[in-house]
């Protein structure tokens, strides 16, 4: 049996700065409104919103090679920059930290820093509030309410990715093959659901 959601919150901001524990309410926030919109579980969601960040701060060079031994597959860009593998170390400890948990929760959780094509409803749920929640200040109140606008997670996704692709190459960060993958395939109409 998992552990109620409140006692996941308990658990989570024992876990985390402030900081991030205010930004993974507002992702739970987020993740209920779109959820009760798309007809999904919205204890689901919130379950996997609170949870998305729980590892952030704890990837080393060490956590690429322990992701791998836990079955889950490690992407390249993941394997340069370990602090992206905090999705993935999050979905290996989902289930000893929450009392067993559905395998799209950690799918969700494991896919919600790169996206992915595999990642699910709830995957898409948690990607759109983790960019787009009302702490996050790198978009504005228009932007916010541009994607909340799209009629689809699909396209909200879509349009997430191309606000994101300028600052990527203003950094010089070059878009990991499963998040171009990813957006490839919703272009071509594929559905997450
Ligand atoms: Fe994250
Ligand atoms: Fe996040």
């Amino acid at each position: 049996m998992s552990m109620i959601y409140t006692e996941l919150e308990a658990f989570v901001r024992a876990r985390l700065p402030e900081r991030r524990f205010q930004h993974s309410l507002g992702v739970v926030e987020m993740s209920r409104s779109l959820a009760g919109r798309f007809g999904l579980s919205v204890l689901d969601a919130s379950s996997i919103g609170i949870y998305h960040d729980a590892y952030r701060y704890d990837c080393d060079d060490s956590t690429a090679s322990y992701c791998r031994s836990k079955g889950i597959e490690v992407f390249p860009e993941e394997e340069n920059d370990p602090m992206l593998l905090h999705g993935a170390l999050a979905a290996a400890h989902f289930d000893e930290d929450a009392g067993g948990v559905p395998g799209f929760w950690k799918t969700a959780v494991r896919h919600h820093t790169l996206g992915h094509r595999d990642m699910g409803p709830y995957g898409a749920v948690v990607y759109i509030a983790d960019y787009a929640e009302k702490g996050r200040r790198h978009l504005c109140d228009d932007q916010r309410n541009a994607i909340l606008s799209c009629g689809t997670l699909e396209e909200m996704i879509i349009m997430i990715m191309d606000m994101q692709r300028p600052y990527f190459q203003s950094k010089g960060i070059r878009e990991a093959g499963v998040s171009v993958e990813l957006y490839e395939f919703l272009k071509a109409g594929g559905r997450l659901g």
